[in-house]
């Protein structure tokens, strides 16, 4: 049986780290192999790419970002996520497309319909079986991040940044309500593992 695929997706300082460490031992504890991925990432090109969009000196237009993403998430799928998925393992892919409307999109004002072109024509259809957006405040985030390795991306963005950021995200969860689970992460991690139970419980017996 195919695997299935999941994403998981907030913006800098929601605790997403934390939860897909969780996730991934829930759900081997259950039999189910996981491969856990992240974007950018996951191949020897993306996370080429993760250092230049990290730690690079000089910032790239919004617009290489997204075809530079989308570039390296061909890959990615090529060498990595698709044969996991038909060998039947799942796939926990820290961030995906949706990064890419939220942050490129909704943060930086790349057209959402750019987007979307170039989501058609790398994936041809191919959408997450499941993404958890964990929501939380970006004063939350800034508090969160400050205290680990993403604090100086929190500082270069200019204000505003990160709730267009959680905008996008939000706008993605509106459009496809099926697949898309948006988690308020400003709560206590006990709770939100309480919902990710609710979610995967659910989900594993599909
Ligand atoms: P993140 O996954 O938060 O890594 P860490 O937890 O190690 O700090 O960092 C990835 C960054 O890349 C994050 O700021 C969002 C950004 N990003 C985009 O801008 N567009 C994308 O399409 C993706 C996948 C990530």
């Amino acid at each position: 049986m195919r695997g299935k695929f999941i994403t998981l997706e907030g913006i800098d300082g929601a605790g997403k780290s934390t939860h897909l460490d969780w996730l991934a031992r829930f759900l081997a504890n259950r039999g189910i192999t996981v491969k856990v991925t992240r974007e950018p990432g996951g191949t020897a090109l993306g996370e080429k790419l993760r250092q230049l969009m990290l730690h690079g000196e000089a910032r790239l237009h919004p617009e290489t970002e997204t075809l530079l993403m989308f570039a390296a998430r061909r890959e990615h799928l090529e060498q990595v996520i698709l044969p996991a998925l038909a060998s039947g393992t799942w796939v926990v892919c820290d961030r995906f497309t949706d990064a890419t409307y939220a942050y490129q999109s909704g943060g930086s004002g790349v057209p959402w319909d750019k987007v979307a072109a170039l989501e058609q024509w790398v994936q041809q259809g191919l959408q997450p079986d499941v993404t958890v957006i964990f929501d939380v405040a970006p004063e939350v985030g800034r508090a969160r991040a400050a205290k680990g390795k993403s604090a100086d991306r929190f500082e270069r963005e200019p204000g505003g940044f990160h709730e267009r950021v959680r905008q996008g995200y939000l706008r993605r969860a509106k459009e496809a309500p099926r697949r898309v689970h948006v988690i308020d992460a400003n709560a206590a991690i006990a709770e939100v593992h309480k919902k990710l139970v609710n979610i995967f419980i659910s989900f594993c017996s599909e």
